[in-house]
């Protein structure tokens, strides 16, 4: 036996563990529960005491080498594991963040300021039919007004188009909901002009609208100013131009004093310190009975603006192109 004995010991000496097959290998023929340490001391057993005597020492001494051996392969492989991949001091991995696009910024935070007073949420189609984008407001066919937002017609079908302001949510809010209504809907717009740095085929519009009973002029006001403190601060300048709409009556514009501080600033507000960044107005009688509405009982106003105008003050971007352009360059200025 003794002589077995030393032969493993010899082979254990002798063998190189390499791989994690290896390891499992070596592990299962001499440390396994049918491995040849566990045979040996079963066989050990039965000897007689002077046999005993004479191979014990050798058995104990191949249980040792061959645990060992063990050993010191997870001391190595734990030994290049802390060193090399997990030394729980290092910094981790730096991931580099994503960035909110620019107008989704500034939309979300136009929504939050109007979310404060009680507004909701309420979003339309992209795909409107002439009923919600024109003439539910106001606008029936041949309506001079319809010349002021070119439109783009899907197909040949005339009932079928891109919406050209965000107004038509209005329509589609007020069919479905009894007043009191207060909402917000942001989205995108459509029409037919010519790309440039002040122009573009899409932007965004937000669309607020209030109806309850008792609204007034006066009280569209104090919500515009209300909104202009929160997004540009308290002692920001704005002007009420009137204008006209056909959805309201009395309409307005307002614009916001900027200054000429930059020549962006400059550029943006074609070098009079103003622009306009949205309309407005007191909810036409016409449009609330087109929904049902009883316009003795409820009045409202209604208010539309462009969030691109208003990334452009607030970011100082002075082409509009450059929001949809998804140039890395560009947007990554805003991380
Ligand atoms: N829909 C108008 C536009 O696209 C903006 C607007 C003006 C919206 C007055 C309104 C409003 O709700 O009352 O030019």
């Amino acid at each position: 036996m003794q002589e077995k004995i030393n032969k493993h010991i010899n082979d254990i000496e002798n063998i190189n563990i390499i791989t994690s097959a290896d390891a499992e290998n070596f592990q299962r023929t001499y440390l396994g529960k049918q491995g040849i340490l566990n045979k040996l001391f079963s066989e050990f057993k039965n000897l007689s005491n002077d046999d005993k005597k004479k191979s014990g020492k050798a058995l104990n001494t191949l249980k040792t080498i061959a645990f060992d051996k063990i050993k010191n392969l997870e001391n190595t492989t734990n030994a290049t594991e802390n060193n090399i991949k997990i030394d729980l001091t290092m910094p981790s991995n730096y991931q580099k963040l994503g960035a909110q696009h620019p107008l989704t910024n500034v939309k979300n935070r136009i929504i939050d300021i109007f979310n404060k007073v009680g507004f909701v949420f309420s979003s339309g189609p992209e795909i409107e039919d002439d009923w919600h984008n024109f003439s539910a407001l106001n606008m029936p066919q041949n309506h001079p007004a319809r010349d002021m937002q070119d439109t783009f017609f899907i197909s040949l079908n005339p009932d079928t188009l891109l919406r050209t302001h965000t107004s038509s949510v209005q329509i589609r809010y007020m069919e479905k909901n009894p007043p009191p209504i207060r909402i917000i809907s942001p989205g995108r717009v459509y029409r037919k002009e010519d790309i440039s740095a002040r122009a573009h085929c899409i932007f965004h519009q937000i669309e607020g609208l209030y109806i309850d009973q008792d609204v007034s002029f006066a009280d569209l006001k104090k919500m515009i100013m209300y909104f202009v403190k929160s997004l540009f601060g308290k002692d920001v300048k704005i002007r009420f131009r009137p204008s006209f709409f056909p959805f309201t009556e009395p309409s307005a514009e307002v614009d916001i004093y900027w200054g000429l501080n930059s020549k962006t600033d400059y550029r943006i507000t074609k070098g009079t310190g103003w622009l306009e960044i949205m309309g407005c107005g007191m909810i036409d009688p016409n449009v609330l009975e087109n929904v049902n509405i009883d316009s003795k009982k409820f009045s409202g106003f209604a208010f539309g603006l462009g969030i691109e105008r208003i990334a452009m003050l607030l970011h100082q971007v002075d082409d509009l192109r450059l929001f949809f352009e998804n140039d890395i360059r560009f947007l990554k200025q805003f991380q």
